[in-house]
C-alpha cells in the first residue's frame, strides 16, 4: 500500500511540475533547450513574478512586465540561474533577500525601473554576480551594506539615477570591480576614501554629475585606472597633486564642459599635468573657460599664454622696483662714503692750515 501511495505521490508531483512548466512554456514564455532558456519578456499577465520556474533554468528574461515588487526569495531553488533580466518592469521595491539562493547568478539587469533604495540585504546571496545594471532608476544613495556581498562584481552601471550620497566605503567589498559607471547622477563632491579598495578599477565614469570639489587623495588607491571621466560637472579649479596621485601606467582623463576659472594658476596646473607622461588629457584642446567673464567660452588653450602675462608683468615691475631701489641704495651709500671721505680729507687739510 505504502509503495503504491509513494508511486502515486511521485506521479502526482511529476505531472504537476511538467504541467506547470508546460503552462509557462506554452502559454507565457518562450523556452529553448528544454527549459534552460526562458523568455517571458512582456508576457506575464499578473502582477506577480511566477514562482514555478524549473530548477534547470539558466537564462531568464522577465523584462517589460509589471511587477512593482521583487519579494523576499522571489526565485527559490534556481541554483543554476546565470542571467536574470528584469528591466522596464515597473519595480518600485526590491525586498531584502530577494535574490537569496541565486548563487550562480553572473548577470542581473534591473534597468528602467523605479527603485529608490537598495536595502541592507539587497546583495544577499549574489556571491557570483559579475555584472549589475541599475541604470535609469531613482536611487538616491549608495551604502556599504547594500553592496557588501558583491565580492565577484566586475562591472556596475548606476547611470541615470539621482545619487547624491555615496557613503565612505560604499564600494569597500567590491575588490574585483573593473568598471564603475555613475554618469548622470547628483554627486557633488569626491571625498577621500570613497574609492578605497578598488585596486582593479579601470574605468571610472562620473560624467554629468554636480562635482565641484575633489579631495586630493581620492584617486590615490586606484592603481589600475585607465579612464577617468569628469566631463559635464561644475569643476572650477583642480590641484596638480590630485592627479599626480594617480599612479598607474597610463590614464586617460576627460574634463571638458566644466566651469573652469581660467587664471595663471589653472594654466600652470594643466601644464604640469600634461607634462606627466602617464597621464593623458584627451580633450585638453576642447576645454573652455567659464570665468572670469572676459574669458567666458574662450578655449583655455587659446588664452593659455596670456593668462600668466599679468603675473609676469607684476613680477617684472617688482623686479624693476627692487633693482632700482638697490641701485639707488648703492649710489646713495657710495655718495655718502665719498662725502664722508671728502669731509675727512677736508678736515685734515683744515688741520694742516
Ligand atoms: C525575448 O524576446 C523579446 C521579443 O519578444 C526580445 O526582444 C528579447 O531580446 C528576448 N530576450 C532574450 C534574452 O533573448
Ligand atoms: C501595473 O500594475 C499596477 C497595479 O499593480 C497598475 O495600477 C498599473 O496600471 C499597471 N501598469 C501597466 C502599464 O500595466
Ligand atoms: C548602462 O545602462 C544603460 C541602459 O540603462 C546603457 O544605455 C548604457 O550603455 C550602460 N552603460 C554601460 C557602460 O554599459
Ligand atoms: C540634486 O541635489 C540638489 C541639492 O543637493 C537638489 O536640489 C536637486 O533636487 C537634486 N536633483 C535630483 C535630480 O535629485
Ligand atoms: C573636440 O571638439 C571637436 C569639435 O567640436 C570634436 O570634433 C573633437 O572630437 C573633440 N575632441 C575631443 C577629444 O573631445
Amino acid at each position: 500500500l505504502l509503495y503504491t501511495l509513494g508511486l502515486l505521490l511521485v506521479h502526482v508531483c511529476f505531472t504537476r511540475t511538467t504541467s506547470l512548466l508546460q503552462t509557462l512554456c506554452e502559454v507565457q514564455c518562450e523556452c529553448k533547450e528544454g527549459s534552460k532558456f526562458m523568455n517571458c519578456s512582456g508576457t506575464i499577465t499578473g502582477a506577480q513574478i511566477p514562482s514555478n520556474f524549473p530548477s534547470e533554468l539558466e537564462h531568464l528574461d522577465l523584462s517589460n512586465n509589471n511587477f512593482s515588487i521583487i519579494p523576499y526569495r522571489a526565485f527559490p531553488s534556481l541554483w543554476k540561474l546565470q542571467v536574470l533580466l528584469i528591466s522596464n518592469s515597473h519595480i518600485k521595491q526590491v525586498e531584502d533577500g530577494a535574490f537569496t539562493s541565486l548563487e550562480k547568478l553572473q548577470k542581473l539587469d534591473l534597468h528602467g525601473n523605479y527603485i529608490k533604495v537598495l536595502g541592507n540585504g539587497f546583495s544577499f546571496g549574489l556571491i557570483s554576480l559579475k555584472e549589475l545594471t541599475l541604470s535609469h532608476n531613482r536611487l538616491q544613495a549608495l551604502y556599504y551594506r547594500s553592496l557588501q556581498h558583491l565580492e565577484s562584481l566586475q562591472k556596475v552601471n548606476f547611470s541615470n539615477n539621482e545619487i547624491s550620497c555615496v557613503e565612505t566605503g560604499a564600494f569597500r567589498s567590491l575588490t574585483h570591480l573593473m568598471q564603475l559607471h555613475l554618469p548622470r547622477n547628483n554627486i557633488s563632491e569626491l571625498k577621500n576614501g570613497i574609492f578605497s579598495m578598488l585596486k582593479r578599477l579601470e574605468i571610472l565614469n562620473l560624467e554629468g554629475n554636480r562635482i565641484g570639489h575633489i579631495d586630493s587623495e581620492v584617486f590615490t588607491t586606484l592603481s589600475s585606472l585607465t579612464m577617468l571621466n569628469l566631463v559635464h560637472n561644475v569643476i572650477k579649479h583642480i590641484k596638480f597633486k590630485t592627479f599626480l596621485n594617480i599612479k598607474t601606467h597610463g590614464t586617460q582623463i576627460f574634463m571638458v564642459h566644466n566651469q573652469w576659472y581660467c587664471d595663471c594658476d589653472l594654466q600652470r596646473v594643466f601644464g604640469k599635468i600634461r607634462s606627466v607622461r602617464r597621464l593623458t588629457l584627451d580633450d585638453y584642446e576642447n576645454l573652455t573657460c567659464k570665468e572670469p567673464h572676459v574669458l567666458s567660452s574662450l578655449s583655455l588653450k587659446s588664452v593659455d599664454t596670456q593668462l600668466c602675462i599679468a603675473e609676469t608683468v607684476t613680477v617684472l615691475v617688482i623686479t624693476f622696483t627692487v633693482s632700482i631701489t638697490v641701485v639707488a641704495a648703492i649710489v646713495m651709500a657710495e655718495r655718502n662714503r665719498k662725502k664722508r671721505t671728502g669731509k675727512h680729507w677736508s678736515e685734515e687739510t683744515e688741520v694742516s692750515y
